[in-house]
């Protein structure tokens, strides 16, 4: 199972094709964050009854918990253009002022991992989130002149999974920040009956609870979890999944009852029995398990410190009573003050 892994998949095309049928294409659809929809759906519907452009807004969020999906839906939801593209992608200014320029009045840019936007691309869009301008030099050296073009007053919708990484000066421009957060086990549910319904798959209430509960508070987790197994009823020739294929299905993937995959057990293990309890490092910790600091942070550490899986020490990461009961082990005696 070492190369399905069903945490990180976003670059496995077919996934992603997934992602995009199985995608909530209105607020209507969108499950949960209530907060974050029912600002952001009293925000388009004055923008759109004012005809002018929505406030920018900033998504902030672990991934797959809809962030791109709801930057399509407020776009949709606004009949106007959806532009995506993403920090690391707009590697020039120039690149940047292309695709400004090339905006409709109110339509939405979507800048994914804003957080990684080049320093000087993201001097470019102060003004242009501002006051619709940017500068555009024209020519080189000595006769190099600098041009200001008005640009069509636009929304930008960012999405990150940090909000701590962005500068302040970008942050500050933002008129709405919304932050997505785990989904509920319900929620999850029903995620997972309108998924499966959409694959043309069966799930009862109990077998949705399964998934549910493995998927790791996270949509897209959820989509993948039901899409597996949806192969294990295929070739059980199972038509309607319940609490046992589920359980069978996810068994074979490895996703435990609390929903960690390899990795996570991994990461686990490493704190509580190679480093013995001590607090360790994020760069020590990404170094044992084969993996980059950023997707520990990003991706696995959100969820493990929110299931109080693991916790933060001035000194380091440190694995908590509970994760030792999770794998089986005796928890450390004394040093509770860690906890
Ligand atoms: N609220 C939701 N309701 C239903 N499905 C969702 C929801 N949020 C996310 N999803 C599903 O999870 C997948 C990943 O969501 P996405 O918007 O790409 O997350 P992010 O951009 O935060 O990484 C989507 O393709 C969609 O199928
Ligand atoms: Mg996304």
């Amino acid at each position: 199972m070492g190369g399905d892994r069903i945490t990180d998949p976003e670059d496995r095309p077919d996934e992603e094709e997934v992602d995009r049928a199985l995608r909530p294409r209105s607020l209507e659809a969108f499950v949960g964050q209530e907060s974050a929809r029912q600002k952001l759906g009293i925000f388009l519907e004055a923008a759109r009854q004012r005809e002018e452009a929505l406030d920018h807004v900033l998504l902030a969020g672990p991934p797959g918990l809809g962030k791109t999906s709801m930057a399509r839906i407020v776009a949709t939801e606004l009949g106007v253009g959806f532009h995506p593209t993403s920090g690391p992608v707009i590697e020039r200014k120039g690149d940047l002022a292309a695709i400004l320029t090339s905006l409709e009045p109110r339509d939405v840019l979507f800048i994914d991992e804003i957080h990684r936007l080049g320093r000087a691309v993201e001097e470019v869009l102060y003004p242009a989130m501002e006051d619709f301008e940017i500068d555009v030099v024209l020519g080189q050296g000595p006769s190099a002149r600098t041009l200001r073009l008005d640009l069509p007053p636009f929304t930008l919708i960012g999405a990150t999974t940090r909000t701590g990484l962005l500068s302040a000066p970008l942050l500050g421009r933002f008129g709405v920040v919304e932050r997505l957060n785990y989904y509920g086990r319900e929620e999850l549910a029903s995620i997972v009956v309108r998924s499966a319904g959409l694959l043309g798959l069966e799930v009862d209430e109990q077998g949705a609870g399964q998934i549910a509960a493995r998927a790791r508070g996270t949509p897209r987790i959820a989509n993948r979890l039901v899409r597996r197994v949806r192969d294990v009823a295929q070739v059980r020739g199972v038509t309607v999944v319940d609490a046992s294929l589920a359980r069978d299905a996810l068994d074979l993937l490895e996703v435990d009852a609390l929903g960690l995959e390899e990795l996570d057990r991994r990461l686990l293990r490493c704190l509580a029995q190679t480093f013995e309890g001590r607090p360790v490092g994020l760069g020590t910790l990404a170094d044992s398990v084969g993996e980059a600091p950023d997707t520990i942070e990003d991706v696995y550490e959100p969820y493990l410190l929110q299931e109080g899986l693991i916790a933060r020490t001035p000194r380091g990461r440190v694995a908590t009573p509970r994760a030792y009961r999770h794998l089986g082990l005796e928890p450390p005696e004394g040093e509770p003050a860690l906890f």
